[in-house]
């Protein structure tokens, strides 16, 4: 076995998320073949570890998963536009293979994250060598907004004409809220059509008290774990509140997420029974 041929070893925090998406994207004909590239060990401790405190943890990576793809794939779809995609903190989520059928010169994808970036782009150019060079593989701080902007540059195209959709998943909770008001503003300067899929962690007090301790726990051991101070998390009011009015934006609760993957609420019967939401909002060119 050659050194590319042996599965990646991925860090334990994005192979334990790799693993809870696992079963949605195994039977995939592009996603499968490229979890097979990765060596998802390091996280089985974690996964065990959080799959105490819920059992059908997964349900909820599944749901977010499978809505982000689709909610991206209706705004690229919806307009004729050449687009640009950023996936910010991209780290092994393999959204940008899901989507290689609507890449093209028209279609860009940019994926950002600290690290591992080159290795995913080789990944990419093995299972898509015909779409591979639509996609971007850029290692950067994105809250260092002139590297963030320098990044986004490396798409060609006048960002005067182009439409620029940003994925944040699985991100918002380790970046600051000042640091992520900076990131906004820096986006919002350069792309006047812009559209965020801004996935988020709700304030427990907003979920409901029976429900309330699976994040508390799972998430202040992702605190300690990291050793950040705290966790950041959004209200819809506060998302609404720091894109300002020229946005026009819809709200996702997990049981929506739900509903939109298996046609049913079974895990997420209410919107205060989930605690990881999307907010999708869109400034289209020359709206006032
Ligand atoms: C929990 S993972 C989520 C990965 C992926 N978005 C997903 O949902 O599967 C968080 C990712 O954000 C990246 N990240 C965190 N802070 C970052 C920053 N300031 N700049 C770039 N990447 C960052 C980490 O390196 C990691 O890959």
């Amino acid at each position: 076995m050659t050194e590319n041929e042996k599965p990646y070893p991925v860090s334990d925090t994005a192979a334990l998320v790799m693993l809870w998406a696992s079963r949605y994207y195994e039977p995939k004909p592009l996603t499968g073949p490229y979890l097979k590239k990765l060596d998802l060990s390091a996280g089985r401790q974690l996964l065990e570890c959080y799959n105490n405190i819920c059992p059908w943890y997964a349900e909820v990576i599944v749901n977010r998963k499978h809505f982000i793809k689709n909610t991206v794939e209706e705004l690229v779809t919806a307009d004729k536009k050449p687009t640009t995609i950023v996936n910010l903190g991209a780290g092994f989520s393999p959204l940008a293979l899901e989507l290689s059928p609507l890449l093209c010169d028209r279609v860009r994808f940019i994926e950002v994250d600290r690290n591992n970036m080159s290795h995913k782009h080789q990944r990419y150019a093995e299972l898509v060598p015909d779409r591979s060079r639509f996609i971007y593989c850029i290692e950067s701080d994105i809250t260092d907004t002139t590297q963030l902007a320098n990044a986004i540059r490396k798409a060609p195209g006048d960002p005067a004409g182009t439409r620029l959709i940003v994925v944040m998943e699985g991100l918002s909770y380790y970046i600051e809220k000042p640091a992520m008001e900076r990131v906004f503003e820096s986006l919002s300067g350069l792309f006047m059509d812009l559209s965020i899929v801004f996935e988020h962690l709700k304030p427990c007090r907003l979920v409901n008290e029976e429900r309330r301790f699976i994040p508390y726990r799972i998430f202040s051991h992702v605190r300690d774990y990291t050793a950040l101070d705290r966790m950041t998390t959004y209200s819809q009011d506060e998302i609404v509140a720091m894109l300002g009015s020229d946005f026009s934006c819809s709200y996702y609760d997990m049981d929506a997420m739900e509903k939109r993957r298996t046609g049913s609420c079974r895990y997420f019967l209410t919107p205060d029974a989930g605690w990881l939401s999307c907010a999708v909002a869109v400034r289209k060119a020359g709206m006032e």
